[in-house]
Parts: C-alpha cells; structure tokens; sequence
C-alpha cells in the first residue's frame, strides 16, 4: 500500500468512527429526552382521560329494586363540580326538595321537627313570618324542639329551591 492511501484510509476511519459517534450520542439524547416527555402529556389530557374511563366502562348497568341505585345516576362531565356523595340528582322544584330531602325529619315529624301538615306544629312557626322560616331553612336552626341543619343538610341546593320547599311546607300546614 502506498503511503497516500494508508493516509486516506486513516482519515476515512477516523471520520466513520467519528460519525458513529455523533449518531450514538443523538441517539441517546433522544431516549433520555423521550423517558421524561413521551406519552406523558397524553396520560394527562382530560379528553384522553374520558375516553379511556368510557371505553373501560362497563356496557350495561342494573338497578335492583329496592336497593340503593343512585350509582347508576348519569355521572357529570369530568372535570365538573361533583355533588357530594351519596346525594341525589338535584331536584329542580320544592316539592322535589321536599321529597327528597326535608320529609326525611318533617315527613313523620322525626327528631323534633315539624310535621308537614300538622297545623298545630307549623301555626306559630308560620306566625313568625315567611322571612324568619326562610332564614333558618336556609341557615339552620336550634330552638326548643330539636336541630334543623342548615338546607336540610343538603348544603348545595340553591337557595330560591329551599325556599320553594319551605312555602311548600307552609302550604302543606294551612
Ligand atoms: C335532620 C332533620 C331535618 C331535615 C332533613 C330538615 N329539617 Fe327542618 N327542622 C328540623 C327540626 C328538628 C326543626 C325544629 C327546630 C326547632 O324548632 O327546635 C326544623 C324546623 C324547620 C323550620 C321551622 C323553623 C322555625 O323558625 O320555626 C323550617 C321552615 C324548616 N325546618 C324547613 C326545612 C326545609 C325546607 C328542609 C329541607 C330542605 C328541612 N327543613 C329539612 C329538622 C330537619
């Protein structure tokens, strides 16, 4: 081999070696970035999050009679204010609110509350005026009978709906 070309081969190894180099390290750049960003941001996509909770749910679900179905209440979009446990769809007159919530004490008159319809209980609570039964509906109320929560103890209802429920109780005692 002449001496040129002993020369010529050891600066193309050196520059094959030398762009091996470059591509390994690249490469590994590539990884060490990809470890701490791939995937990772459509892991946290509330859309994907949905999609997957969806696609995972099951297919059919079954209310048994006589059991405690509120599960199967059409959840709210995720991400959305959720009602607190255990509570039900919120009822949109007062006389749902009445039903649902307040007649679990004013229905059979339980724990010192007012019966609803009994004009005896409700004639001098009346006599306070609609304003004064608003107030402790809304705001709760401790008097000689016993404890009325604040809303009934249903906290998210809105306020014109506890109203509603009050007058409907007040109807129901005339
Ligand atoms: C946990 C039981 C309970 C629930 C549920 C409940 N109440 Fe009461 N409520 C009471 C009791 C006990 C009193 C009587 C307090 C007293 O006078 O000592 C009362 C009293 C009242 C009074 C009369 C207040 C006054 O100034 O005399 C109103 C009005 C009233 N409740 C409205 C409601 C409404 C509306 C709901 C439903 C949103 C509701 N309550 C749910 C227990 C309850």
């Amino acid at each position: 081999m002449s001496k040129q070309d002993t020369h010529f081969f050891n600066v193309f190894s050196m520059v094959i070696g030398l762009l091996m180099a470059i591509a390994i390290g690249i490469f590994a750049l590539a990884r060490i970035v990809a470890s701490h960003t791939q995937d990772k941001q459509v892991l946290e996509e509330t859309d994907y999050l949905r999609n997957v909770d969806q696609r995972v749910a099951p297919f059919a679900q079954v209310a048994v009679a006589g059991q405690d179905n509120t599960a199967l209440a059409i959840k709210p979009e995720a991400g959305a204010a959720q009602a607190p446990a255990g509570a039900g769809a919120m009822p949109k007159t007062g006389t749902e609110l009445f039903q649902q919530t307040c007649s679990a004490c004013h229905g059979a008159g339980i724990a010192g509350a007012p019966k609803a319809g009994d004009k005896a209980a409700w004639g001098p609570r009346i006599a306070k005026g609609k304003d004064v039964l608003y107030q402790h509906a809304l705001q709760g109320f401790t008097g000689t009978a016993g404890m009325m929560p604040p809303k009934g103890g249903r906290t998210d209802a809105p306020d014109d709906l506890v109203k509603q429920a009050v007058d409907h109780m007040v109807q129901m005692a005339q």
